[in-house]
C-alpha cells in the first residue's frame, strides 16, 4: 500500500518535507510556466491548514553536483512565496553529488530536525536520488495529492483503457523515448510519432532526412519497431510530409525525402490532418511531446493542430511532459484536456512499467 496525507495521523507541530518538482521551463532567470508549481499547491495548503510546517525541496534543470547560479532555485522560490506564504524552499537538489548519487548521508541532511516526508515531486519519481528514496526508508511518509491523482490516472490508462487507445509521442529527447515505444506497444492500440523522433524512423526506412536531427545509432532500434508493429498489428503512424528550412534557410515543405542540407522542423499540413483523424477516432489517447519546434511560429501549426485535435475530441485525454503542457499552455487548450500530468519521463515509465522507484520507496516507509 501507498500511503496517503491520511496516514501521516496528526500533522499539527510537525516540520514537514514535501519533495516537489519544481523543474519549471525558465528563459534567462524568468520562468515561463508555473505549472508545476501550482500543482503542488493543494498538498502544501492540506499541510499547513492543518498545522503543520511545510519545507519544499526540488531538482532545477541539470547541474553537475555542484553550485551554478544559472539553476538558482530564487526565481522558483520567489514564485513560491506570492502562491504560498511562508513555505521554506530549499536551494537546487542537484547542487550536492548525493542527490543524484542516491548518497545516504545527503538524504540523512535532507531529513535533519523533519517528522514527516511527503513526496509530490511525481515528475522525478522515475529517479532513484536521494530526496525521493532516501526519507521513506526512516520517516512517516506519504504520497501528496498530486502524486496520488497522476498514479491513479495513468495507472488507470495502462489497465483499463477504453480502446481504441493511442499514443502520440513526439519531442526531442529521442533515445529517452525510443526504449518506451517497444513496451508501449503492448498497452496501446496504436501509436502515432511526429517531433524530431519521426526522422530516425524515415531513416530506418531507408528515406533521406537531408540535414535533420537524428540519432544514427538508433536506427536499427526503429527498424525493428517497425517491424514489430506491423508484426502485431499495431501500427506506428509516421508523418506523410515534413515542414522544415532548406539547404538555403528558406521555408519550405517536402515529402518525406528530405533533399541534402533541408532540416525539418514540424510535421507537414497533410501529417497534421492526418494525426488529428486518428485521434478523433480513438477513446483514449496519450500525448507526449510537440510534433514540432513550436516555439517558433513557423514551425508551430503541427503541434497546434494536434493540440486542437486533443482539446475537440470524445476520448479520454491525458498530456504528459512540460513541453506539450507548455504547448497546451501557449494555445491556451490545456482547460480542455482531461488529465495534464506534470511528468514528462515520469509518465511514460509509469505507463511503460507500471510502477516508479518514488512509489516503491513509499510502500516501504515505517507507517506503509
Ligand atoms: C522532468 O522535467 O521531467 C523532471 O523534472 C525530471 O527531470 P530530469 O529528466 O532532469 O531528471
Amino acid at each position: 500500500m501507498i500511503p496517503t496525507l491520511d496516514d501521516l495521523g496528526d500533522v499539527a507541530g510537525k516540520r514537514v518535507l514535501v519533495r516537489t518538482d519544481f523543474n519549471v521551463p525558465m528563459d534567462d532567470g524568468v520562468i515561463t510556466d508555473d505549472f508545476r508549481i501550482r500543482a503542488a499547491l493543494p498538498t502544501i495548503q492540506w499541510l499547513t491548514s492543518r498545522g503543520a510546517t511545510v519545507i519544499t525541496a526540488s531538482h532545477l534543470g541539470r547541474p553537475k553536483g555542484r553550485p551554478d547560479a544559472r539553476y538558482s532555485m530564487d526565481p522558483v522560490r520567489a514564485r513560491l512565496a506570492e502562491l504560498a506564504p511562508g513555505v521554506e524552499l530549499l536551494e537546487n537538489l542537484r547542487f550536492d553529488p548525493g542527490e543524484e548519487g542516491n548518497d545516504p548521508a545527503f538524504a540523512a541532511s535532507l531529513i535533519d530536525g523533519i517528522d514527516a516526508y511527503v513526496d509530490d515531486a511525481f515528475g522525478a519519481c522515475h529517479r532513484a536520488h536521494a530526496s525521493i528514496v532516501g526519507p521513506p526508508r526512516v520517516l512517516p511518509s506519504a504520497m501528496g495529492l498530486l502524486l496520488q491523482k497522476e498514479v491513479e490516472v495513468l495507472l488507470g490508462l495502462r489497465e483499463h483503457p477504453k480502446r481504441p487507445f493511442v499514443a502520440v509521442l513526439g519531442g526531442s529527447k529521442i533515445s529517452d523515448k525510443l526504449g518506451v515505444v517497444e513496451s508501449l506497444l503492448n498497452v496501446v492500440d496504436a501509436l502515432v510519432i511526429g517531433g524530431a523522433m519521426c526522422f530516425t524512423f524515415l531513416a530506418a526506412q531507408g528515406k533521406p532526412i537531408g540535414a535533420s536531427l537524428w540519432e544514427p545509432d538508433q536506427v536499427d532500434t526503429c527498424a525493428r519497431l517497425l517491424a514489430t508493429s506491423a508484426a502485431r498489428g499495431k501500427p506506428i503512424h509516421l508523418p506523410e510530409d515534413i515542414v522544415g528550412l532548406d539547404a538555403g534557410g528558406n521555408f519550405a515543405t517536402y515529402g518525406t525525402r528530405l533533399p541534402d542540407g533541408a532540416k525539418g522542423f514540424d510535421i507537414g499540413p497533410g501529417s497534421a490532418a492526418a494525426f488529428s483523424d486518428i485521434i478523433m477516432d480513438a477513446r483514449t489517447v496519450f500525448w507526449n511531446g510537440p510534433m514540432g519546434m513550436f516555439e517558433d511560429d513557423r514551425f508551430a501549426a503541427g503541434t497546434r493542430t494536434v493540440a486542437q485535435a486533443m482539446a475537440d475530441t470524445k476520448a479520454f485525454t491525458v498530456v504528459g511532459g512540460g513541453d506539450s503542457a507548455a504547448a497546451l499552455a501557449q494555445f491556451r487548450l490545456d482547460d480542455e484536456i482531461d488529465h495534464v500530468s506534470t511528468g514528462g519521463g515520469a509518465s511514460l515509465e509509469l505507463l511503460e512499467l507500471g510502477d516508479l522507484p518514488g512509489l516503491a520507496a513509499l510502500r516501504g516507509a515505517p507507517n506503509a
